[in-house]
């Protein structure tokens, strides 16, 4: 076997292609299969398909040890592992899709040279059910990677978590090899407890969002405000700092799916899991809660000219899968609002799950003639627009409802906006205030 052993990738979306060109970095000759013949042409000539800090500049670099094709047998010739990158989208039920992953499986046949090793999110239970059907060569090495800091948590994991059948199992050990230069504690456990780790993983750090959104909307009703609450929950050690930033909801591709597959897969058990039910039910009437705070202000939404700024399910990506600005645009709709969007990255994506909605080239564009803006996405530029000049003119309204808690809400409230935040009573806002005004 070569000093860096060749991997296989199944899968060349974002996941696949993240895999791919950090183990090309990683100096491994890479060979990587779509079954999509346009995109591994793009990929052949260097266009990466995804935006993905980082991600092309790594491919570019690495163009030599990165070999894209359609073709099995040819990823089959050229490595042994086999990383499968494929996506399980959620079914109706809540289930997870599982046909790309069989396909794979009946592609690799009966090869004892081979070992799948799975990087998609799978039902627990998965690797138990593929090696009933196949003797050989599982090993279960979910991702832990977050859209737009993908290639840093690839080269920087908190850990590495490598499930096998057994701990002498020879293709776990060579999987555990791939990340030693890495240098990242290993989490070397049974293939069950691996899939485990990976759903549960989700499902705390969103039912750790539902919480603090819950705290939010309590601190609206008694005058506290979420985020010094959150500062100092997460200052105790045990309850950490991290995800306990209120907002509008998570969406993504993962947490809303994989949340409903952990309760899914539970209640399949005969086991039903109350706490997870909880954290989706309000996660989605968090995401409607906005509605309530424009009208608030402007009473009906009918002929109200709304601007969502954002579209994209959190900043540095243009992914838009299950984003909550796609849920906004569609209440506001119905309630009788005209909606504008804006969004640096995502909004061509998203163009047609907008519905009426008109998608304009800039943040000001969409603001202009706005009765009310929605900041749903905290890309920085949305800090840097000239809220109390420029933005204050243009807007019919000065109505802002923050849903992450991340303009300078102060300075917006001296310039004369309405600001709802999240978890931040205005009474509050004013107060700071006057608070800013005693001090000054
Ligand atoms: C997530 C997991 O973090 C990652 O480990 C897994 O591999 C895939 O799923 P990702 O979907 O990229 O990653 O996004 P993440 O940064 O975790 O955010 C998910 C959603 O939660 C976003 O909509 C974000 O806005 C929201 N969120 C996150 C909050 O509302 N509050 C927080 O404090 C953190």
């Amino acid at each position: 076997m070569p000093d860096r052993e060749p991997i296989g990738v199944i899968g060349a979306g974002w996941v696949g292609l993240v895999t791919a060109a950090c183990f090309a970095e990683l100096g491994h000759e890479v060979h990587c299969r779509d079954i999509v013949p346009e995109k591994v042409e793009a990929l052949r000539r260097g266009d990466v398909p995804i935006f993905e800090p980082g991600l092309a500049d790594l491919v570019e670099r690495n163009r030599e040890r990165l070999h894209f094709t359609t073709d099995m047998g040819e990823v089959m010739s050229g490595a042994e592992l086999l990383f499968c990158c494929v996506d399980t989208p959620p079914t109706y039920s809540g289930d997870a899709d599982l046909s790309r992953i069989e396909s794979v499986v009946r592609e690799l046949g009966e090869s004892h040279d081979h070992a799948i090793v799975m990087k998609s999110t799978v039902p627990v239970g998965t690797g138990r059910s593929i090696r009933r059907r196949r003797e050989t060569g599982y090993v279960a090495n979910p991702e832990f990677l977050q859209e737009g800091s993908a290639v840093h948590d690839f080269m920087h994991p908190d850990r590495v978590v490598v499930g096998s059948w057994d701990d002498s199992d020879e293709f776990g050990d060579r999987v555990v090899a791939l990340y030693e230069a890495l240098e990242a504690p290993i989490v070397r456990t049974d293939v069950a407890s691996a899939e485990m780790i990976k759903l549960a993983s989700n499902a705390f750090l969103a039912t750790k969002i539902s919480f603090i959104n819950e705290i939010a909307n309590v601190s609206e009703e008694l005058g506290a405000d979420v985020t010094e609450v959150a500062r100092g929950m997460g200052l105790d050690e045990r309850i950490g700092t991290q995800f306990l930033r209120a907002g509008i909801g998570y969406g993504g591709s993962c947490f809303p799916k994989d949340v409903s597959a952990l309760k899914q897969l539970a209640g399949n058990s005969g086991y039903h899991f109350q706490l997870l039910t909880a954290v989706i039910e309000v996660n989605e009437l968090q995401k409607r809660r906005t509605i309530g705070k424009l009208q608030k202000h402007l009473g009906s939404l009918v002929g109200k000219e709304i601007a969502l700024l954002g579209v994209a399910f959190k900043p540095n990506t243009d992914d838009v899968r299950e984003a909550t600005s796609l849920v906004l645009a569609a209440r506001l709709q119905s309630e009788g609002a005209h909606v504008r969007v804006y969004d640096p990255k995502a909004a061509g994506r998203a163009r047609e799950l907008l519905g009426s909605a008109q998608v304009t080239a800039s943040a000001l564009d969409a603001l202009t003639g706005a009765d009310a803006a929605v900041l749903v996405t905290e890309w920085p530029e949305f800090r840097e627009l000239d809220w109390a000049g420029e933005v204050k003119e243009r807007m019919a309204q000065p109505i802002v409802v923050d849903g992450r808690n991340f303009l300078d809400a102060e300075l917006l409230t001296a310039a004369g906006f309405r600001v709802e935040g999240i978890g931040r009573s205005s009474e509050r806002l004013s107060g700071s205030q006057e608070r800013v005004a005693r001090t000054s």
